[in-house]
């Protein structure tokens, strides 16, 4: 058996204290964390897993910035599924307003040149590497010190290219790569020529222009690519997927 202490707070009976109900979502953790152990085997056992997640936020000026509608939830729920499978978890996030899984070790980030540097530090030591985040294909040029005064009609952003963090992996290849791909036509061809272009093992598209699929959403719909494979999966949430990605991780010799 597994206690789970009371949390601190406002109770019942009028007073503050330690007695209150512990998190539900510690509570449904440790549940499926004892249902995983019973019924499937922690076949990551032993073994370090790097996920990224999440939008990058990229500055214009002290109080602006541009960035995307990544929630996370896809990243987070491999973050998530990969530790009650047993493995060390490595989660470098961008901004986002959900949860941190418990059990994993965070590194928050904003921008995309930090979640490069972040995700450099930690990628010799990963067996296998999962960028789910949407990063900023672009950033601001000339980031301004002074917010920006509305006195002129228009506004030209002069924008300079971020680096492509996944290729940049893929050129100094370690332990199992896998990318996601944002598409919203040729779902398989686009994944397959990014798999290609940045070395990679696997590749997860979603099209995104579908309901229930990518951005935000806590439902996916994706085709699994490998070189010598293409699964169309139905819809079916994050966590779930999350499982499925994993399995074909391990399917593909990812953890060997
Ligand atoms: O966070 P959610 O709301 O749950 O949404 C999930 C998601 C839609 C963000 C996720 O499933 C997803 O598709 N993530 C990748 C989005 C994306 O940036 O796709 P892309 O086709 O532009 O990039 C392809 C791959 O290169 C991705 O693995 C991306 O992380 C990586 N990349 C892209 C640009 C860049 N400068 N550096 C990168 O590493």
């Amino acid at each position: 058996f597994t206690v789970i202490d009371p949390d601190e707070g406002f109770l019942a009976c009028g007073t503050t204290g330690k007695g209150r109900l512990g998190s539900i979502d510690l509570i449904e953790e440790i549940i499926l964390d004892a249902i995983y152990a019973l019924e499937k085997e922690r076949d990551l056992a032993g073994k370090t897993v790097l996920i990224t997640a999440g939008p990058t936020e990229e500055p214009i000026d002290p109080v602006r910035s541009i960035t995307n509608k990544s929630s996370g939830k896809m990243g987070y729920a491999l973050a998530r599924v990969a530790r009650r499978r047993g493995a060390t978890v490595h989660l470098v996030s961008g901004p986002v307003k959900i949860d941190v899984p418990q059990g994993v070790a965070f590194y928050p980030v904003s921008t995309a040149l930090e979640m490069q540097a972040q995700v450099e530090k930690l990628y010799r030591d990963a067996d296998v590497t999962i960028m789910a985040a949407a990063v900023a294909d672009y950033r601001v040029k000339e980031i301004a010190k002074e917010k920006i005064k509305k006195d002129s009609e228009t506004l030209t952003l002069e924008l300079i290219k971020n680096p492509d963090i996944l290729a940049s992996l893929g050129e100094h290849k370690n332990g199992f790569l896998v990318g996601f791909a944002a598409e919203t036509e040729n779902l398989t061809e686009n994944a397959l020529s990014k798999l290609k272009k940045k070395n990679l093992d696997m590749i997860v598209a979603n099209n995104v222009a579908v309901e229930g699929s990518g951005f935000g959403s806590d439902t996916n719909i994706v085709t699994i690519v490998t070189e010598n494979e293409s699964l169309e999966l139905a819809k079916m949430s994050k966590d779930s997927l999350a499982d499925i990605i994993i399995d074909h991780i391990i399917k593909n010799g990812g953890t060997e």
